[in-house]
């Protein structure tokens, strides 16, 4: 049973009355929404207004990182503790705007995943290639060096405690969404890994899919049988769009539906 996570990836935008008026907006769109998680991740500076404004809601709380380390002289970080404090239940890992502007690396993501599953805090991993990567057939060796790495020496409890995001380079922010079919090739790919690291329990693993979701293609890549949700950028900022797309639609049938009620 996986229970279909959205996730609103705001990136560095929106000060803290912007977020509250988003947020107003889509308690009023979404309220009557169920058996989907929605999840939005604010820029640190409006996490606890939003946290307080989303009280008795559907939707709950995620930071778009954090720093490894417990506390001390890590001038700029903030810890999963303060994360905790200020009402997240998930954190973005490794998403590739750090990789690639901060440096982040898979042995980093790593310290992370373990040091958010200690905490408390559900982590969501990002992997993908670039287009080069993609040009040059190494999709799958890319995001299996990356998800191994990650995941090394990570224990789960619970399915449930660990969400996956694959969020193809060349898809982000360019209008150019993987197909269903690009997705759920590498999502398959995903979840074998994933069998080998946790056996049964990778068949109830979310994983989700990003890279220029939109209304207009959120219900065709919702039916691919592992595309468990979706990590949305641009248009998570936008009420009426990040509403259709918790709505997504899938054809009855297409999937097991009781996932769906
Ligand atoms: P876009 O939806 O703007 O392409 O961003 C995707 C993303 O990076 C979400 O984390």
């Amino acid at each position: 049973m996986r229970k279909p996570v959205i996730v609103g990836n705001w990136k560095m935008n929106y000060t803290i009355p912007d977020a509250l008026e988003l947020v107003k907006r889509l308690k009023m769109m979404v309220s009557e929404v169920k058996g989907r998680e929605i999840v939005l991740a604010p820029p640190f500076t409006a996490l606890s207004s939003v946290s307080k404004a989303l009280v008795g809601s559907n939707m709950t709380l995620a930071a778009q990182n954090f720093y490894w380390e417990d506390k001390g002289a890590f001038t700029g970080e903030v810890s999963a503790e303060m994360l905790l404090d200020a009402g997240c239940d998930y954190v973005i890992a490794g998403h590739s705007e750090r990789r690639q502007l901060f440096a982040e690396t898979d042995e980093g993501v790593n310290r992370k995943v373990r040091l958010a599953l200690s905490s408390g805090l559900i982590p969501v991993v990002c992997v993908g290639e670039t287009l080069a990567e993609r040009e040059s057939g190494e999709t799958f060796s890319v995001i299996e060096r990356q998800l191994t790495t990650s995941l090394r020496t990570v224990n789960i409890s619970i399915p449930e405690d660990l969400v996956i995001a694959y969020e193809p380079v060349w898809a982000i922010g360019t209008g150019k969404t993987a197909t269903p079919g690009q997705a759920q090739e590498v999502h398959s790919y995903i979840r074998g890994l994933l069998k080998k690291i946790f056996n049964d329990a990778a068949d109830d693993i979310r994983i989700l899919y990003g890279g220029s979701v939109k209304p207009e293609n959120i219900d065709e890549l919702m039916t691919e049988p592992d595309i468990d949700g979706a990590l949305v950028g641009g248009a998570s900022l936008k009420a009426d769009l990040f509403a259709r797309i918790v709505k997504f639609k899938v054809p009855e049938m297409a999937k097991d539906t009781e996932h769906y009620l």
